[in-house]
């Protein structure tokens, strides 16, 4: 490629790959990682599909370097991971475990070596066990043990990492941990999940304070955005919609860009949750979003288009329906390209001068492709789906939304939760009997998109 395939996105715009910690990292008993929500809902039987557990996963605790080196080829500016808590305080809270900071250290100063910005993410979804036991995110107190969590790596770190995300979709760990139970901790609290959401947007803006009070900038949230499409023009539809547009994405927003909730969904939060918005609104320097489809909602009844696949066993005042007339991932979910402008257009016209810039923190797809005869990975379809994505982000940014970067999930397949290794979303294929890297048809083409666009 001789031209920019996407010349609406800046000069600046900063390319990278996304991972998190217990998806590839394996080596949970080892360099005193104490136990965390994810280890023992896998230890689970029945909870993760086949009895996957990310114990060894892609083994990426030992085998970080060669990983580098196949990002350094790939071009990419930056590499977005998560630390896992559970490494630096086993417990959650209390002395510093030496080893776990000493892993990191080695991962960012080989990132630094290649060139490659060390964009780490404080919190992915595993909670340190002994913290979960005491109620996890349901309990207050997790606010206070996060917030001195991330002053230590803030001092640890700062001069080091030039990019920080608090916290992974909050949204999922709400709804699937604690709402529906089809991801750890395993609970289904229903609307009962809602204080998990209030902590996690606590814990990110005392994160947000930690972390400059310890010397780091340039700080932002990861959320999971997906537009709310109704399913009819019908008044119970509608109405169905909106609540699951509150839920599913306004409630994680508003309160960090608005310093305010939802009015529907304050009778569901703590009490006296309205208090600590001046501290969930601290500013941030960058907005981040998740996306990867949009989601159909209708009035109460039958839902078709399922989480993950899975029939869930509470009463909620929505359903899920299916999208039709979309090519779908190997996953079932729909690719619509195009909710992905009106998602960044309608973050423009509901923050307005609100809004921070956007990195899109995430954005991916699974295409479960193996090598052919020849050892090749042929996967055109997350080529496709990758470039079609990318574009979409450029008609956001045609129509004045700034948008400054592009982190691919994934970098290599690897853990993907209650699914366990039956979906692969990377960009390198992963052997896990053998942990062979195979780069697939799309490493190469998005490398090629990289080095174009410089
Ligand atoms: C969002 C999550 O952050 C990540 O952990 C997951 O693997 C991808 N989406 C794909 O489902």
């Amino acid at each position: 490629m001789s031209n920019s395939a996407f010349p609406s996105l800046p000069a600046s715009f900063v390319w990278g790959v996304s991972t998190a910690a217990y998806q590839i990292e394996g080596a949970v008993t080892e360099g005193g990682r104490g136990a965390t929500s994810w280890d023992a809902f896998c230890a689970t039987p029945g909870r993760v599909f086949d009895g996957h557990t990310g114990e060894i996963a892609c083994d990426h605790y030992h085998r970080y370097p060669e990983d580098i080196a196949l990002m350094k080829q790939l071009g990419i500016d930056a590499y977005r991971f998560s630390f896992a808590w559970s490494r630096i305080q086993p417990t959650g809270s209390g002395a510093v475990n030496a080893d776990g900071l000493a892993f990191y250290d080695r991962l960012v100063d080989g990132l630094l070596e290649a060139g490659i910005a060390p964009t780490p993410t404080l919190f992915h979804w595993d909670t340190p066990l002994a913290l979960e036991e005491k109620g996890g995110w349901l309990n207050r107190d997790i606010t206070d043990r996060f917030a001195d969590y991330a002053h230590i790596m803030g001092t640890h770190f700062a001069d080091r990492i030039p990019q920080w995300i608090t916290i992974n979709e909050p949204v999922v760990l709400t709804m699937l941990g604690y709402g529906a139970g089809i991801q750890a901790p395993g609970q289904q609290l229903g609307f009962g999940a809602l204080p998990a959401a209030h902590h996690q947007l606590l814990a990110h803006g005392r994160a947000v304070t930690a972390l400059r009070a310890a010397g780091a900038d340039n700080i932002g949230i990861a959320n999971n955005h997906a537009p709310t499409w109704a399913a009819s023009e019908k008044e119970e539809d509608q109405q169905a919609a909106g609540l699951y547009d509150a839920i599913a994405n306004w409630v994680f927003a508003d309160p960090i860009l608005l310093g305010r909730y939802p009015a529907e969904l304050e009778p569901f939060l703590p009490v006296g949750a309205q208090d600590d918005l001046p501290a969930i609104s601290v500013p941030i320097d960058w907005y981040g979003i998740n996306y990867y489809n949009p989601t159909k909602v209708s009035a109460p009844g039958e839902s078709t288009g399922l989480i993950d696949g899975q029939e869930l066993d509470i009463d909620l005042p929505f359903a899920l329906q299916d999208i039709e007339g979309y090519p779908t991932t190997d996953f079932d979910w729909p690719v619509v390209p195009e909710a992905f402008t009106e998602l960044l257009t309608s973050f423009q016209t509901r923050y307005g001068s609100a809004l921070p810039p956007i990195y899109i923190t995430e954005n991916g797809c699974a295409i479960n492709d193996g090598p052919n005869a020849d050892g090749v990975v042929a996967d055109q379809r997350r080529i496709d789906y990758t470039a079609s994505h990318l574009a979409a982000i450029a008609d956001a940014v045609d129509a004045g939304v700034d948008v400054r970067g592009y982190f691919h999930w994934s970098l290599l397949d690897n853990f993907e939760w209650a699914v366990g290794f039956s979906q692969r979303f990377g960009l390198i294929y992963t052997d896990y009997e053998t942990q062979e890297r195979i780069p697939k048809q799309s490493y190469w083409w998005y490398r090629d998109v990289i080095q174009s666009h410089r």
